[in-house]
């Protein structure tokens, strides 16, 4: 059983196939964690809690006479404000006109068949019959009619726990909450590292991994999206984990807007952590007979290293978060006008560009920013989705003919979370944009934020996405958007509390991806944020890949992606070869390592294809042809990082090997050069052991493949590439 329950002494015990999840309630009602990590049956962890006299540790309602008990040192399953703990907390909440304060203690539990779902929000889902199983812990505020019900989905196959909190208010005067968070965790001794992966716009998702400080340790964001700068997945595992060996714990936020993890290190040296939605700005008032959910995150624990932490991550995503038909086809291979054109081109252009990609072997043309309004520049018309046929010279439908008719299918971006000063839209709705009355905003782009927590905003967006949908045979949608939010009011209602409106705003954009997925089931949606800056998995719910950064400098990718691989499915990954000198740092690299790197996700051109030479003609005909080839294997194989970018300056490898192990695609780039050089060599993993793969005519067993490795050819220039496949015989 996935979920296991002892009535008698109310502990709630959670397996999946490498994990155990548990927790109790105690003499004095309250819901203790008492252990998450290796797989254990019939164990009550409680034994582990010992109980002390802590000075300045104060007693919870009913606990005064015993000092050895206190909130302020037990490890807790959600842990509150205002009952004594003055450790990171879940929730922070109180009677409007009162000071926040709650006391949580143990009211009921239920267990279903299935996954709860969550209105409005990312989630993940049963794929199939029996695949999960849901249990409820109802705790209840001594004092006032204030329920908080726990929710956890056993992905039992799946090695995979999820949580979220519903808050709930059922007395009469209403509640302020002003800090939700999703869950928190608790472990009794602080013997962990934390990896996680920040960055900047072009420069997402950089591996770190560092002790947690004594106090708290914070990856953030409250750019009103997840953001390039930081990443709302996080690993915590042992010192000694490696790729390989040991134990490790993945957290994935579902959740697009600011968020905030903490991890704390106590004065005992436990470590919290919690996890859950930037409450910086936050104030959201639960009415009477309210509620209010918090996103759901996702857990994973392992013993067997990060490697395997990553493909059990992508594989629960893949089959249990990614809805989009999309996830088990093979992606378009495309050419995407923005890096060939920026905003310079016409129809003509286009289809020129198309004709060559056709040549190619490509699959579709993306119409990139510009096709729309008065919009030849970043400093206008957004907003303004009228189609420019002047700049086309015909119609949206008659380009994407004439495109069709090459031999191509036809995408298109768009960016409706935004409005220029200088439209249309805003100077017929300049109160559709979120600025705070009176002040000068803090434009971004030269561009403003529509106010998503509004439902007339709501409906004109839908009614333009479904405009745009008919405008001609759309089968790719690239959704972007190009700044982070600041000086977030709504003019809406006078009565919001604005401390609720970025988090509205998350869920207005959720109901508008909603929208799409309902209503274009077929259309592959691309999501994007001046590249990875919206890389989240609650964006996979809706969108199955994610243009990864807007740095498309092959040797910068390598990095990008190394960290992206850690907590998402390769095959989320959008990925380009553009034109050299690289237009984001001037690099310059061969065709074929470009083509190798941007062979690590969703592939694709993003360069004038008629300036390609012959030669790079050439090539791209051939590395079309080997994408498409072994689609499945880039698809639906197992992704290995094989060295790292962070710490090898010589080269960068991964590999991809086919579920039934007969196929491996082995990739390296070289990433220095030197005179006499040493002998590189590379060890393999995932293959089968006893079985002989063939590699350039020669023979190996997968154990010496693993054991020993391949010696790697000497490079012949700067940052050349070597990628082989390896066959079983
Ligand atoms: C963002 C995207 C780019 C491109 C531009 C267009 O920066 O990440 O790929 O679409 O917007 O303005």
């Amino acid at each position: 059983m996935a979920i296991n329950i002892d009535i008698e002494s109310k502990t709630f015990t959670l397996h999946t196939i490498k994990s155990t999840y548990q927790m109790k309630v105690d003499a004095h009602g309250n819901l203790l964690h008492t252990y998450y990590g290796p797989c254990n049956h019939g164990t009550d962890f409680s034994y582990l809690i010992a109980p002390a006299d802590r000075g300045f540790s104060g007693q919870p309602a009913g606990a005064a006479r015993d000092r050895t008990y206190s909130m302020d040192h037990y490890p807790l399953e959600y842990p509150v404000h205002g009952n004594g703990d003055y450790r990171i907390k879940a929730l922070k909440a109180g009677i409007v006109g009162s000071v926040p304060a709650l006391d949580l203690r143990y009211h009921s539990y239920q267990v279903t068949e299935g996954k709860y779902g969550l209105q409005g929000l990312p989630a993940m889902f049963a794929a199939q019959n029996g695949d999960v199983q849901t249990l409820q812990v109802v705790l209840k505020d001594l004092y006032e009619e204030i329920y908080v019900t726990l929710y956890y989905g056993v992905f039992e196959k799946k090695n995979v726990i999820t949580r979220a909190a519903v808050i709930e208010n059922r007395g009469k005067e209403a509640l302020c909450v002003t800090r939700a968070m999703s869950m928190a965790l608790d472990f009794l001794e602080n013997d962990k590292e934390l990896i996680h992966f920040y960055g900047k716009h072009q420069w997402e998702r950089q591996y770190e991994r560092t002790a947690p400080l004594h106090g708290i340790s914070e990856i953030s964001s409250t750019r009103g999206m997840s953001s390039h700068q930081h990443n709302p997945f996080v690993i915590l595992c042992g010192r000694n984990t490696t790729e390989d060996y040991g134990d490790c714990y993945g957290i994935s936020l579902l959740y697009s807007g600011g968020f905030r993890i903490q991890v704390e290190t106590d004065q005992l040296e436990q470590l919290r952590v919690v996890c859950g939605i930037d409450d910086d700005e936050f104030k959201w008032i639960v009415g009477s007979g309210e509620q209010f959910a918090t996103p759901e995150v996702v857990l994973c624990f392992t013993d067997r290293g990060l490697t395997d932490l990553s493909h059990d991550i992508s594989d629960a995503f893949q089959s249990n978060l990614i809805r989009s038909i999309w996830k088990d086809r093979q992606r378009p291979i495309l050419v995407n006008n923005w890096e060939a054109t920026y905003f310079d081109f016409n129809g003509e252009k286009l289809v020129n560009i198309a004709r060559q990609a056709a040549q190619i072997g490509l699959d579709m043309l993306v119409l990139d920013d510009g096709w729309f309004g008065k919009r030849n520049d970043d400093n206008s018309g957004m907003g303004d989705w009228q189609v420019n046929e002047k700049k086309l010279g015909c119609s949206l439908r008659e380009l994407a003919e004439r495109i069709e008719k090459i031999g191509l299918i036809f995408g298109i971006w768009v960016e409706f979370e935004m409005v220029s000063e200088d439209s249309e839209l805003y100077r017929s709705n300049p109160d559709w944009a979120m600025v705070i009355p009176g002040r000068d905003p803090v434009r971004s782009r030269n561009q403003l934020v529509l106010d998503l927590s509004r439902r007339d905003v709501i409906a004109h967006l839908k009614a333009t996405i479904d405009k745009i949908m008919h405008l001609a045979d759309i089968q790719y949608v690239k959704w972007d958007v190009n700044r982070s939010l600041e000086n977030v009011f709504s003019g809406y209602s006078p009565s919001l509390s604005q401390g609720a409106v970025r988090h509205k705003y998350v869920l207005g954009l959720y109901e508008l991806m909603e929208h799409m997925a309902e209503n274009y089931p077929d259309v592959l949606l691309e999501g994007c944020a001046g590249g990875g800056g919206r890389f989240d998995a609650g964006m996979l719910y809706y969108t199955p890949q994610i243009w990864c950064s807007d740095n498309t400098d092959a040797i910068e990718r390598l990095r990008i992606h190394y960290g992206t691989s850690f907590g998402y499915p390769m095959s989320s990954v959008a990925a380009h070869v553009s034109v050299c000198p690289n237009h984001q740092n001037g690099r310059t690299t061969p065709f074929q390592t470009r083509a190798v790197c941007a062979m690590q996700g969703a592939f694709g051109y993003e360069l004038d294809l008629e300036k390609l030479s012959e030669e790079e003609l050439a090539q791209a005909k051939a590395q079309t042809e080997f994408y498409r080839k072994h689609g499945e294997l880039f698809h639906k194989g197992r992704y290995y990082r094989l060295s790292s970018p962070f710490e090898n300056r010589d080269f960068t490898a991964w590999s991809y090997v086919s579920q039934d192990q007969a196929k491996v695609l082995l990739s390296v780039v070289f990433t220095d050069l030197n005179g006499n050089p040493k002998t590189l060599r590379i060890r393999l993993k995932g293959l089968d052991a006893g079985a002989v793969y063939v590699l350039e005519g020669k023979e190996y067993t997968g154990a010496a493949l693993m054991q020993a490795g391949l010696v790697l050819p000497v490079p012949k220039c700067d940052y050349d590439a070597w990628s082989v496949l390896l066959e079983k015989q």
